[in-house]
């Protein structure tokens, strides 16, 4: 796209919502109850919330910010504002995290359009807990239907891509986040009021402090990261489309509220309903698919026509939730090659979508016909994950926050928070501070303390 030309969204409600499309998805629903549940529940979260408010927000207005001043994608966003200097690298290590998420996200992605067919068959009809386990172990390691689906799933990203996203975006988000917030409200009564629930509220509430260690601080980090869709640009792209009168540390407060509000709602559904029907809480990715089903079934047990329609919406829901996300990973990816390499939309398109086919069948079958070759003890699913969560995002928010705190000019960063001197702009010294030196001497902690540990 144009620097000068470039869209924009229609209004600030729809930028709320396309920035917080972005951030929530799999990542709220998905993968912070599995990561909650790994590392002993509680603790986690409290240590999670302080990478949200800490790291989170002063990143994501960073990020904005930068976005907006230099109006350009993120591949091209440090080359505007640093013209001439290695801060291009910011951009382009960006683009390649970008690239590796979309791939392994789309396998998962890929995994609710399976559970949409399920719950529309109404496959999830009296079956236990094991079975649901034993069913959802099957579906994953089957060596070619996820294979289909993860391309299915890819392929309706391109197509909105392609389209163009500003008027899709904003028009599918619109209405589909209130309907997901609704959806789990009305989930989270279900879980709560499920026999045993209470002790997955305990499991939630009452901290355990002898279970946080550093990995507890690397997990929490790197989910803040990823579930904010901070550290590589995404969120800056986005912001290349805000309006001038856009208050940024504001947007920046609402979607980050109501990503942690998302994120929080769901361990209220799957913790409850995990410990009522017996499944561990540190059961890994699988968690979400095992736990949900039995929620299905026993909440509206009485009335199956209930419970098949909400099912159904659930998996809608979420697809769409993932598909908002996948959405911003593949317009970073494809507006860096559209703009770099001179290629047309289109042919950038094709060519991220094909190579994330391609990179996801590795993913998706490292997850079983291909279990045994590892590297670093990992298949190529839980490496891709691993290397752009826990490294690639959280080094990525190191440096834009070095960027944003040392090297761009004080007068661009407060104009931006002010809007030209319109707006108090009251942050604006806690925000530099935290930038400079809160930002970077705790993420470099985090990393080089944890990092140590791999070998
Ligand atoms: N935040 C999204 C989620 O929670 C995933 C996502 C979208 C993302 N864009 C990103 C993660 C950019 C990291 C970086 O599902």
């Amino acid at each position: 796209m144009a620097a000068n030309n470039r869209a924009n969204f229609g209004s600030k409600l729809g930028i709320i919502l396309a920035s917080a499309g972005s951030a929530v998805g799999l990542g709220n629903i998905w993968r912070f109850p599995y990561e909650t549940g790994n590392h002993g529940g509680a603790a986690f979260i409290l240590v999670y919330l302080g990478c949200v408010i800490l790291l989170g927000l002063p990143i994501m207005i960073s990020e904005f910010l930068i976005g907006r001043h230099s109006q350009a994608s993120t591949g091209g966003a440090y080359s505007t504002l640093a013209p001439g200097t290695q801060w291009k690298w910011v951009g382009r290590i960006g683009v390649l995290t970008g690239f590796l998420i979309l791939s392994y996200y789309s396998v998962v992605a890929g995994w609710t359009l399976e559970y949409i067919l399920q719950a529309a068959t109404n496959s999830f009809a009296g079956k236990s807990a094991n079975d649901f386990i034993a069913s959802f172990g099957a579906f994953s390691s089957n060596p070619w239907r996820p294979l289909v689906w993860l391309a299915v799933f890819l392929l309706a990203t391109h197509f909105i891509v392609v389209k163009g996203v500003e008027k899709g975006i904003e028009k599918y988000s619109k209405l589909m986040m209130p309907a997901l917030f609704v959806l789990l409200l009305i989930l989270v009564v279900c879980a709560v009021t499920l026999p045993g629930a209470n002790k997955g509220i305990e499991f939630l509430l009452a901290p355990d402090f002898s279970k946080v260690n550093g990995k507890v601080f690397l997990g929490a980090m790197g989910q803040a990261f990823f579930s904010l869709s901070l550290g590589m640009g995404c969120l800056g792209t986005y912001a290349s489309y805000f309006g001038k009168n856009t208050n940024l540390a504001k947007t920046a407060l609402s979607v980050s509220a109501i990503d942690t509000m998302v994120a929080i709602l769901a361990g209220f559904i799957i913790f409850p309903a995990a410990f009522s029907v017996g499944i561990q809480p540190d059961t890994g990715p699988s968690l979400v698919f095992i736990t949900l089903p039995n929620v299905f079934q026993q909440a509206f047990g009485g009335i199956p026509v209930l419970a098949l329609i909400l099912s159904v919406m659930f998996y809608v829901l979420l697809a769409v939730a993932a598909i908002t996300s996948t959405i911003s990973l593949h317009e970073v990816v494809t507006a860096y090659l559209h703009e770099q390499f001179k290629m047309t939309r289109k042919k950038a398109a094709t060519f991220v979508t094909g190579s994330c086919i391609f990179l996801g069948i590795f993913c998706s079958l490292s997850l079983g016909k291909t279990k045994e070759y590892t590297l670093f003890g990992m298949g190529t699913f839980d490496l891709f994950d691993f290397a752009t969560t826990k490294i690639m995002l959280p080094f990525g928010g190191l440096l834009i926050s070095i960027f944003t705190g040392w090297y761009l000019s004080k007068k661009i960063v407060k104009e931006e928070i002010t809007n030209q001197g319109t707006l108090k702009g009251s942050i604006y010294p806690y925000l530099i501070f935290i930038l400079k030196y809160i930002a970077p001497v705790a993420i470099s902690f985090i990393l080089i303390n944890e990092l140590g540990f791999l070998e």
